[in-house]
């Protein structure tokens, strides 16, 4: 496996013409003070999961873009018209107040943190610009917008002082993640059967990350062309099954059983729904399709990674449509990462509320 990309030298065009699947926009000073200046707006009135929030991010990132370039709106335009895998945005500015701490604080003590908050909120502004409404699912992480990403229940390298027996396979614990997309794995786009679609993107921006320990993601599209049409076709048919997720709230989320892991897409062309350790297919499926899922694990064992450190200065942005994601095990525990979902211009989910907009899962 290769890392394909060095993001500290490539600029944007650069990227453009190596990788299709991904790009950049690097903001100027004062591009960055101004995301800055309204994500604190924001997180004075309580960060993303505010009422009002959702408003202030849409003036937000409608300000913002009166001051960004013709290259950075088209990147803009590509991904929120679903033609990429990854925006990567650097040049944020470091948050005043969020020194790396010697222990990693409590869930609820950084939850409420407003310095959190305006990282969070950050994300919610930077998800609007490519026309991504943040929300929550009904079901995962108790409702709520915001999911702090760190090793909270153990796994990780370095024991925890309270390290459980049973570990929990979620983003609050430090075990390896292997690739996956966003839960629930229902369909992509529009709502079936009272099921919202899987979250059209996710967006990640570091906290603390000693370590440079990288988010790794793996853009769908190479892997399907080396698949070829048959495999392809084959993971369009309804024979797999996957099991309920761990960051779901107790009693809620079910296994899911006979859905597809790739679809036709009217937009974007496919979309893809897939977790390397909760899917499996079906004893009784035919050989063409226990094939094509053999060979699409194969494939992906075999993918090109992207792998790229976040930090405080750094957001990235992943079509959870297009790609997969994974991560290592968690080396040094004080790495904390801000997770928002993003519901596309594309996507028809089932609204429980509008605001703060929450879905049902
Ligand atoms: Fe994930």
């Amino acid at each position: 496996m290769e890392n394909l990309l060095d993001f500290a030298v490539a600029s944007t065009k650069e990227f453009a013409t190596k990788n299709t699947e991904l790009q950049k926009i690097v903001f100027d000073q004062q591009q960055a003070r101004s995301l800055q200046r309204f994500a604190k707006e924001i997180a004075d009135i309580g960060g993303p999961q505010a009422v009002g929030a959702k408003t202030k991010a849409a003036f937000a990132a409608s300000e913002l873009k009166v001051s960004l370039s013709i290259e950075q709106h088209a990147v803009l335009q590509r991904y929120s018209d679903g033609l990429l895998s990854v925006l990567v945005y650097e040049g944020l500015e470091k948050v005043n107040g969020l020194a790396l701490p010697s222990k990693l604080p409590t869930l609820e003590n950084l939850e409420n943190d407003t310095d959190v908050l305006l990282i969070a909120a950050r994300n919610q502004i930077l998800l609007k610009l490519v026309d991504h409404k943040t929300f929550a699912y009904d079901i995962e992480n108790d409702g709520k917008l915001v999911r702090l990403v760190g090793n909270f229940k153990g796994g990780g390298a370095e024991l925890l002082q309270d390290e459980p027996r049973k570990l929990e396979l979620s983003s609050h614990s430090g075990l390896a993640l292997g690739p996956h997309t966003e839960t629930p794995y229902w369909c992509s786009v529009k709502a079936v059967d009272g099921h919202s679609p899987a979250p059209s993107a996710l967006i990640l921006s570091g906290v603390w990350n000693p370590a440079k320990e990288p988010t790794t993601v793996i853009p769908a599209a190479p892997l399907l062309e080396k698949l070829g049409i048959v495999n392809t076709l084959a993971l369009t048919s309804k024979y797999f099954h996957f099991t309920r997720s761990d960051s779901f709230v107790d009693g809620m989320g079910e296994d899911g059983r006979f859905v597809s892991i790739v679809d036709f897409d009217e937009n974007s062309g496919f979309s893809l729904r897939f977790n390397a350790y909760r899917f499996s297919v079906d004893k009784d499926a035919p050989q063409l399709v226990k094939t094509a899922f053999a060979k699409l694990l194969e494939a992906i064992a075999g993918a090109d990674l992207i792998k790229y450190s976040l930090s405080q200065e750094s957001a990235m942005v992943i079509n959870n449509c297009r790609a997969l994601h994974c991560r290592d095990v968690v080396e040094d525990n004080r790495r904390l990462l801000i997770r928002l979902f993003g519901s596309s211009k594309f996507a028809q989910p089932v609204v429980l509320s509008q605001d703060p907009l929450i879905l049902r899962g």
